[in-house]
């Protein structure tokens, strides 16, 4: 089953949110990958070399937002991102390698890890520009 963008991950910051669901496309393009079987192994790696890259992008451009506005969790929030980054990193250097495949339960990880880390440490970050914004006002 793809996974369906479900509107109550949506953060507020709209440059963020629009970056989660071209995450989530790029997702199912891996997975449909994964669903063809082992034959499209090129196809499989092009995806997952896809998702890694997108991954950085995107962690990237979440680390300037949350430099830029001070936010105060930032370095574990960092932090959470370099683990993912490296354990993700490390299943596509054995995929690549040819030393294991792609499997159902590593799609699992990785869809589960990302709605999980949207929901609440992205959500965390939303509700501190929303808090500065107003006192900004005052
Ligand atoms: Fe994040
Ligand atoms: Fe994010």
């Amino acid at each position: 089953m793809p996974l369906q963008w479900d509107p109550a991950w949506n953060i507020g910051i709209e440059i963020i949110d629009a970056q989660h669901r071209r995450w989530v496309e790029i997702f199912n393009a891996l997975e449909r990958s994964f669903l063809q079987g082992e034959s499209m192994f090129d196809m499989q790696l092009a995806a997952f070399k896809e998702i890694l890259d997108y991954t950085h992008f995107h962690f990237d451009e979440e680390e300037k937002l949350m430099a830029e506005s001070g936010y105060p969790a930032f370095s574990s929030h960092r932090r959470l991102h370099k683990d993912f980054d490296s354990l993700i990193y490390g299943h596509f250097r054995k995929h690549e390698s040819g030393e294991t495949m792609l499997t159902s339960e590593m799609l699992q990880l990785m869809r589960n890890w990302l709605i999980a880390h949207i929901q609440s440490e992205d959500q965390k970050i939303a509700t501190f520009l929303a808090s500065t914004e107003k006192a900004g006002s005052q």
